[in-house]
């Protein structure tokens, strides 16, 4: 393919999208989480060349991302089988979805036929979710049908958060990047599963914590660790495998291990990434170059200078990136100390990317 064309948000460029997404092609477009790889998510032709694109094995499923104004009649669509589910199963879909959409939450479902097996690699069901980004919103509105659409990096990679990310990752493999701007809130969302009797699980944490979830459905939301168990191999097969990976070695600390610094030494001409001014300020005297080159420490930065989890959550990936292209042969991260709220989240991806 030749070269990727960045779109911008006037209506004749959201025109160009909607109509190569109407004839089955590929696009890249943006969400208030990361950027996706979108295609008509009804259509296996047009499925099957996000796999090509991405070089995605065929067991991973897709979420599919729903036109804004399906949000009050999702039933209606003819996607999800409500009958599968209980009356509780249902109650809790219609409350998160009041609560949480358009958003970063997506939940699996039961699905029907009108869903093909290339979207959900053959399972029973369908991940949906209505995203927040006022370009897309516009383009799904549009286009009046689901676009299936995983993170746009090549399978394993960092998640892309700027259509810049996007063409590193993919350029000249796909047509178009819609460029909507950096993404607000940088991780991939939260991933719920309601099973047919009403249980909510968490498959993958997100900026919408399972507290915030229990909450609004009055039911404990159970965690559900994917990473180990061989059930969980079967309940989301792409969350079990190592990803959002930096082509270098990724080594993990955490600040209040005694030995940190020496680790650090250690490693050879190392990049890193701290969580915050504060702890970036126990490894060194004073941050300026002088001192920092007195530390071996020649790449790093910093997730959020105040140590705000929600900045931190939005620069990680990005960071990851900046870290992977430049010197040095190994990237050190640190892990948040605590594993509430988005840290969980930030841990979680830091975790998998080291792996
Ligand atoms: O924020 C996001 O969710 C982004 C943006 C583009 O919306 N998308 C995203 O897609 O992160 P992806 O494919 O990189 O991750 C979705 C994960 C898959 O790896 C898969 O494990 C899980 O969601 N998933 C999808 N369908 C599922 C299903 N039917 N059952 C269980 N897990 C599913
Ligand atoms: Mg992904």
């Amino acid at each position: 393919m030749s070269e990727t064309r960045i779109l911008g948000g006037s209506e004749d460029d959201l025109r160009v999208a909607a109509e190569e997404l109407r004839q089955g092609g590929v696009v890249a477009i943006p969400t208030e989480t990361v950027y996706g790889l979108a295609a008509q998510g009804l259509d296996p032709a047009a499925v099957a060349r996000i796999y090509h694109a991405k070089e995605r094995p065929l067991f991973d499923p897709l979420i599919l991302h729903l036109p804004p104004s399906w949000q009050s009649d999702l039933w209606s669509h003819g996607l999800v089988n409500q009958r599968a589910l209980s009356r509780r199963g249902i109650e809790h879909v219609t409350e998160l979805t009041r609560t949480f959409w358009p958003g970063p939450l997506t939940i699996v479902l039961p699905k029907t036929t009108l869903v093909p097996d290339i979207t959900t690699s053959g399972l029973d069901t369908v991940a949906v979710r209505i995203p927040r980004h006022p370009l897309t919103s516009r383009l799904l509105d549009m286009l009046g049908f689901p676009l299936a659409a995983p993170s746009a990096n090549r399978f394993g990679r960092i998640s892309p958060t700027s259509a810049g990310d996007v063409v590193e990752e993919l350029g000249g493999r796909i047509p178009y990047v819609l460029d909507g701007g950096l993404c607000d809130i940088g991780l991939e969302s939260t991933v719920v599963r309601i099973s047919g009797e009403g249980e909510v699980e968490l498959l993958r944490p997100g900026q919408v914590t399972a507290g915030e979830l229990s909450r609004a459905i009055g039911q404990e939301v159970l965690e559900l660790d994917s990473g180990s168990s061989s059930e969980g191999a079967q309940i989301s097969p792409g969350l079990l495998e190592s990803h959002y990976a930096p082509r270098k070695p990724l080594v993990l600390f955490e600040k209040r291990a005694a030995d940190d610094l020496d680790t650090i030494k250690a490693e050879d001409a190392p990049a890193i990434l701290f969580l915050s001014d504060r702890t970036l300020q126990d490894f060194v005297e004073a941050v300026d170059a002088e001192s920092m080159a007195g530390t071996g420490i020649r790449h790093w930065r910093v997730l959020s200078s105040s140590g705000d989890p929600g900045v931190a959550g939005r620069n990680l990936f990005h960071m990851l990136r900046e870290l992977d292209a430049a010197g040095g042969s190994v990237i050190m991260a640190e892990l948040p100390p605590d594993n509430t709220g988005i840290s969980h989240a930030i841990r979680n991806r830091l975790e998998r990317a080291a792996s």
